[in-house]
């Protein structure tokens, strides 16, 4: 079925394609089969928990990174989540763990703190993990390098020593970033050199996210192969818990152009969205998605511009194949991860609501955002 016409979508929208989204479950799914490998979704990247009961049907379950992700994992995900965050509040851990079968410490100080309360908790067994920093990323932004020096994120194989503590039965590390499967051969070649001699010690190793599967062009095969042998060598349980890699390229977010401005011959197509507040990867990456309808050179160049009064809240040099007009639908591409989970409400500007549209082609609005959303974040 054709998609429903933009004009029908109301304005501004992140909108979902299911059929996009299943085709990236149905390819993790296939790696999680023939590798015999856990796959979770990392709800860092994307958490919109109306969605879970399609995700649930070809993975896992879920990663939090705060005890309100592990709330929503047992929610919404109906699972225990495999909790990791830098550090936990002292006052929400026993929340964490009756959510949680797997709980991951960024420190040793972090789990020796913390054991005696999961040491005391009867009713199942929880897997506790401990963050290792394999000293190698391909991730060129310091923004989203794990490894980059003075981290904080796990521990140097020089800061454990020989054996690990009575309690740790697993290792988590995290280094990659949109990567594909070389990358993390790398890593694995890092993990077995420094972290080698803990490997015997442990049921289960996490291989973290940033493995960018359903991009085109990933050697899914390449990946498999090295997973199967690194789990025949070691004998290990091993979990991916990727989040671009499901949301990848499966919706936009629909715009439009309310003004245009003109200054000293750059024209500012300003949006009733913006950059900042719904697309902060766009500034802070920077990411720069494709818009439908520009070509790579033309007579009519524009900025788009964010609704803030952000002065630096816009992109810039979008080849449109005609001058744009007031009311004018923008399409941003590939809006789904890392987007709503990060939006805010900056400026009081209007959040986008959220739509699907389903296999059969029918859009429909899951949330809209209101004034009393807006108020209530601040007081
Ligand atoms: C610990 C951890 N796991 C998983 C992920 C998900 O990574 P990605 O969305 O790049 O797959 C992240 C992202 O920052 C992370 O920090």
């Amino acid at each position: 079925m054709a998609n429903p016409k933009i004009s029908t979508i109301p304005s501004p929208c992140f909108v979902l394609e299911e059929k996009k989204l299943r085709k990236n479950l149905k390819l993790l799914q296939r790696v999680r089969a023939k590798a015999d490998v856990e796959i979770i979704l990392a709800f860092k990247a994307f958490a919109n928990w109306k969605i879970f009961p399609i995700i649930r049907e070809y993975l896992d379950g879920a990663t939090a990174s705060s005890l309100w992700e592990a709330r929503l994992c047992l929610e919404e995900m109906g699972s225990l989540a495999h909790t990791y965050a830098p550090a936990y509040l002292p006052e929400e851990f026993d929340q964490i763990i009756k959510r949680s079968s797997y709980i991951t410490f960024n420190s040793l100080t972090q789990f020796k703190t913390f054991y005696p309360k999961i040491k005391a908790f009867k009713k199942r067994k929880i897997n506790c993990g401990l963050r290792i920093n394999p000293e190698y990323s391909e991730v060129e932004t310091e923004l989203y390098n794990p490894c980059a020096p003075g981290s904080r994120l796990g521990e140097l194989w020089t800061n454990i020593g020989t054996k690990l503590p009575e309690g740790i039965n697993g290792l988590h590390f995290h280094n990659l970033c949109e990567s594909d499967s070389y990358a993390l051969e790398k890593t694995l070649k890092n993990i077995e050199k420094y972290f080698g001699h803990l490997l015997p010690q442990i049921e289960w190793i996490n291989m973290g996210g940033g493995h960018l599967i359903t991009k085109k062009g990933y050697d899914v095969a390449h990946l498999i192969k090295i997973l199967k042998a690194f789990k025949k060598k070691h004998q290990l349980k091993i979990t991916l818990e990727p989040g671009s890699a499901i949301a990848w390229q499966t919706g936009f977010l629909r715009t439009s152009v309310l003004d245009i401005t003109e200054n000293k011959g750059i024209k500012t197509a300003i949006l009733d969205a913006s950059f900042t507040a719904h697309m902060p990867d766009t500034l802070e990456m920077p990411y720069r998605p494709d818009v439908q309808g520009t070509v790579e050179k033309s007579d009519y160049p524009y900025r788009l511009g964010g609704v803030s009064c952000l002065a630096g809240d816009y992109l810039e040099n979008y080849y449109f194949k005609k001058p744009l007009k007031v009311g004018d639908p923008i399409i941003l591409e590939d809006m789904m991860h890392y987007t709503m989970v990060k939006t805010t409400m900056f400026n009081g500007v209007k959040h986008p609501d959220f739509a699907v549209i389903d296999l059969e082609g029918i859009l429909t609005v899951l949330r809209k955002f209101t004034y009393q959303d807006f108020k209530r974040r601040l007081g």
